[in-house]
């Protein structure tokens, strides 16, 4: 296993749209995805995608939140383990859309404020060949859209409709819980940082 190296916004291969894996159980495959939740555990994070390590291939390592009313942002002892698909697939399941605060290892020191879908449906294959499909909703489908974004060469950044509310987390402070953020959104103070 190894600590890979995470590509900052600005390196193109965050740009890229990642190839198919044509055989999710190749012992390449099964290197990378070990590697890769090393460097995700090693840099605190909830989640990661294969181009984050500068590899354009359709895999992710996340952790699945815990599906509990108050689960956010940090990983805790509640939440399943790792869960690692190849070839991911997104389906929205309605039209219903809701903003919360994001952070991503390849934004450093940075949050934003992201639209995503409510409900979605996912599905891969896990690296054991196994096909993996769930339905989630909140938290877990926002931590979903954006890893899978990734693979679409799609930053956080690029999804947000105010930029005003990209902010460091040296600032952060002045977001939080205060009686004036309602204008965010509809009391929803998700957080994550993949
Ligand atoms: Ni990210």
């Amino acid at each position: 296993m190894a600590i890979l190296k995470i590509a900052r916004m600005g390196h193109p291969v965050l740009l890229q749209k990642a190839e198919k894996v044509p055989d999710p159980t190749a012992p390449e495959i099964q290197q990378l995805v070990a590697d890769m939740i090393e460097t995700m555990e090693d840099a605190h994070g909830r989640g990661l995608a294969a181009n984050q390590v500068h590899v354009a291939k359709r895999v992710v390592v996340f952790h699945p939140p815990a599906d509990l009313p108050d689960s956010e942002d940090e990983v805790d002892a509640e939440d399943p383990p790792v869960l690692a698909l190849i070839n991911p697939h997104l389906e929205v399941l309605d039209d219903e859309r809701e903003t919360g605060w994001e952070g991503c290892l390849s934004v450093p020191e940075m949050r934003g404020v992201v639209p995503r879908f409510s409900r979605v449906r996912y599905s891969g294959t896990t690296p054991d060949g196994k096909p993996f499909e769930r339905e989630v909703s909140g938290y877990h489908a926002r931590v979903v859209q954006h890893e899978f974004d990734h693979l679409d060469g799609i930053l956080y950044p690029m999804r947000m409709e105010d930029l005003g509310l990209l902010v460091f987390e040296s600032e952060f402070h002045h977001y939080l819980a205060s009686p004036n953020d309602n204008d965010l959104d509809e009391g929803d103070d998700d957080e994550t940082n993949d």
